[in-house]
């Protein structure tokens, strides 16, 4: 008997199609469903083990304070109950410490007033602001060694660090002052370079350990009029990748977060930072592309908007804390409504889980010599 006439369907085999079809995408379904479950529940950098600390790099507003402030609510929500600390009063800052990279001392002491604020003191107490320019080598040396220094000082140990720091600019590339392109590669970009050179030693040696980089999913698929932005995020997607083979057999896994748009300062500022900069002597080019812009400004408004349920910064900060403590995180995270839309888009575009990428899993791999064969 055949498997058309096993299920009924000896008449209808195009039905009998659809039916197989349509269960095995059940089936998928559940089983993606039931994965997902295990990865976030199978921890492996937990955040209830004393002295585990984390650096988010631009914490002092959007999206880094909401994982800072996810990350401290974890910390708390493990450390605070726990008796044998029940009589150390409002002190617990030695246990666990989220560094945030802020670029003033004034932004530190405001993100740790709006902690108290939002969440009470169980909270702010893990929050430690220290001042992180991620465009400046001389910041970034001094923001490290003040994380090394206070880190040896209270026994604590860095495992996880989130390039977050970012910029955007918004406009047609025909115009955009080359200064925009230079910043946005400068901050993006390079940033993370930075931060990773200078932090990677300490993750190595505090094993197993995590390095999460903030891309975007405008790296996947490229669209007009984030040029800027766009080409520092698609170079901050291959550091993503080369970190990710040349560290894992090391110990620390790297994880790329691929947002899709949501409402942040993040484009309030690269809107107007783009038409205030811009040659008033291209005025008559701004009208060729006025109604374009417009458009992708209204797309980006819905996609927001779109977003705001299910991919805002609320559930990005969650799949940040996934990504830092999951035994097996993905290598990358699509978020958003327009994160699915630009993957399917995206003609050479890494699958979402990363599965296509490193095949570099074995730990006895090491450096092959250069120029030698
Ligand atoms: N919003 C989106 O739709 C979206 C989508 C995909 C990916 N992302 C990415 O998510 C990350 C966070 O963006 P966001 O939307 O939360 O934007 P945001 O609210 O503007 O936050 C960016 C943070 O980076 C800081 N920063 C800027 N330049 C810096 C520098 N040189 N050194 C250190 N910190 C610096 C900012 O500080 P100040 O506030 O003091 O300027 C701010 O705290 C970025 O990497 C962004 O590319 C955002």
């Amino acid at each position: 008997m055949s498997t058309f006439e096993l299920i009924g369907f000896r008449d209808l085999p195009l039905a009998a199609c659809f039916t197989w079809l349509a269960v095995v995408l059940i089936l998928y379904g559940v089983c993606a469903w039931l994965w997902a479950r295990v990865r976030r529940q199978w921890v492996g950098i937990p955040f209830s083990g004393t002295g585990h600390c984390c650096f988010i790099t631009g914490a002092g507003d959007g999206l880094g304070q909401r994982v800072a402030l996810r990350f401290a609510a974890e910390y708390a929500a493990h450390h605070c109950s726990q008796e044998e600390f029940a009589d150390r009063g409002p002190d617990l800052s030695p246990l666990s410490q989220v560094f945030c990279g802020v670029l003033s001392e004034e932004q530190g002491r405001a993100l740790v007033g709006l902690a108290r604020q939002q969440t009470g003191d169980d909270c702010a107490r893990f929050l430690h602001p220290v001042v992180c320019d991620v465009a400046s080598d001389a910041s970034v040396e001094a923001c490290r060694k003040t994380v090394e220094d206070y880190c040896a000082q209270h026994g604590l140990a860095l495992k996880v660090v989130v390039n977050n720091a970012g910029v955007s600019a918004f406009g047609f590339a025909e115009c955009l002052p080359l200064a925009r392109f230079r910043q946005n590669m400068e901050v993006n970009f390079f940033g993370a370079v930075r931060v990773s050179k200078a932090f990677l030693p300490i993750l190595r040696a505090n094993k197993p350990s995590r390095l999460l980089n903030m891309g975007s999913v405008g790296a996947l698929k490229a669209s007009g009029f984030g040029s800027a932005y766009l080409c520092s995020k698609a170079a901050m997607c291959h550091l993503n990748e080369c970190l990710r083979e040349e560290l894992q057999p090391l110990g620390v896994r790297v994880v790329m977060l691929q947002p899709g748009f949501f409402a942040s300062n993040l484009l309030d500022r690269a809107s107007s930072n783009g038409a205030s900069e811009s040659d008033p002597a291209l005025s008559r080019v701004y009208c060729d592309y006025g109604a374009m812009m417009a458009e992708t400004a209204k797309n980006i408004a819905i996609f927001e908007r779109l977003n705001g349920g299910i991919g805002g910064a609320a559930c990005i900060a969650e799949a940040a804390l996934e990504a830092a403590t999951a035994r097996f995180p993905k290598s990358r995270y699509l978020l958003g409504i327009d994160g699915y839309i630009r993957a399917t888009l995206s003609p050479v575009g890494p699958r979402p889980d990363g599965a296509g990428g490193s095949t570099c899993r074995d730990s006895s791999w090491t450096q092959p010599a250069l120029g030698r064969r």
